[in-house]
């Protein structure tokens, strides 16, 4: 077992379970913003903010650090992601915020070395007193951590919502059995997920079904399309909430598959039950079209997405 991947492992459910008030805190902060407008755009309002806020929390950073933290995290995943807009640019801004976040973070390491707390960097600075990490090791995985949880969060956000209100028959059966929401979780991952693709380098030549790869040959996996792969998924194009969950590989799979997903879960659990709770008559705003993001083959997800909504607080997901 890889170093990473054993000090990583201080996201166990516990763990996990710990910070639910932390998501639901960051979530109704945020939309308490929106909610007296009775419109948002669902990407900006919440999706944006709420990974950052959400890790920040998670790392115990200072309120007053927060503006700075989230212009950093931001800086160092659009390179990931938005890189065909001007890819020097985004490499320079991605280099200049990694710079920042490591001397950031080794001062944060420091301080929880001496005065260890229940946040996510003293969960690292304990797993490396046994895997023997060294306090940059530990900062790398911080920055992994926050790179790899942005983008990925924030678009998966805005596709399930986005699917949610194209299929107004599964919304309303998510209201009336909120019960439903984790199975709805899952159909969103595997229906629009927001990493379609991983890529691999082949350690020597091979065949898979009639295609030859050569040793060395970059190959992109189809995530996207094996979660729509009519022979593991019955009708596959059809976003259905009461499918069996469990078959897709929306978080990859293997040695490397996504240390994250527990938290993505969460995430997506809070952020989808608080939208539709205090959201009644959540749509899609005909006045204002939704944009999807095509800058980047790696990440899906959404510009834009606004969204209308009454004040009343009447419905029953709760
Ligand atoms: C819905 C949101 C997310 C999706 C769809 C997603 C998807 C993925 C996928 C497909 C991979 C595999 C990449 C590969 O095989 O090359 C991956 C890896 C990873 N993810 Fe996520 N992820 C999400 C959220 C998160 C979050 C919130 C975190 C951490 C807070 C995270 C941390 C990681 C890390 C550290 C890896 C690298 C694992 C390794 O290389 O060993 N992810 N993710």
């Amino acid at each position: 077992m890889s170093a990473k991947r054993a000090s990583i492992q201080g996201f166990t459910q516990g763990v996990l379970d710990g910070f639910r008030p932390i998501l639901q805190r960051v979530t109704d902060e945020i939309l308490d913003k929106v909610e007296p407008l009775g419109r948002m755009d669902v990407v900006r309002d919440l999706a944006q903010p709420l990974p950052a806020t959400a890790i920040a929390n998670m790392f115990g950073i200072p309120d007053a650090d927060r503006g700075l933290f989230q212009k950093w995290s931001e800086d160092a995943a659009r390179f990931f992601g938005d890189t065909t807009l001007d890819a020097e640019e985004d490499a320079k801004s991605a280099n200049e915020a990694t710079c920042n976040l490591e001397r950031y973070f080794l001062t944060i390491i420091d301080e929880r070395r001496m005065r260890p707390s229940n946040d996510l960097v003293s969960i690292f600075v304990a797993g490396q007193q046994d895997e023997k990490l060294s306090a940059e090791e530990v900062t790398a995985q911080c920055i992994l951590v926050l790179a790899a949880g942005h983008v990925t969060t924030i678009d998966q956000l805005g596709n399930a919502v986005h699917a949610l209100l194209m299929h107004p028959d599964q919304l309303n059966q998510l209201r009336e059995n909120p019960a439903l929401i984790m199975c709805a979780v899952e159909e969103c991952l595997r229906y629009d997920g927001s990493v379609p693709f991983v890529c691999r380098v082949a350690a020597e030549d091979l065949k898979i079904r009639d295609k030859h790869i050569q040793r060395c040959q970059t190959v992109f996996l189809g995530i996207a399309s094996a979660n729509r792969d009519p022979e593991i998924f019955d009708e596959p194009d059809r976003f259905d909430i009461t499918r069996a969950p469990g078959k897709h590989i929306a978080f990859g799979f293997g040695p490397h598959g996504c240390l994250g997903a527990g938290l993505a879960r969460r995430e997506l659990e809070i952020g989808l039950v608080s939208l539709i709770r205090r959201m009644p008559g959540l749509k899609l705003d005909d006045q204002s079209p939704s944009v999807r993001r095509c800058e980047s083959v790696m990440f899906r997800g959404f510009r834009r997405l606004p969204v209308v909504f009454s004040r009343a607080q009447t419905d029953k997901i709760a």
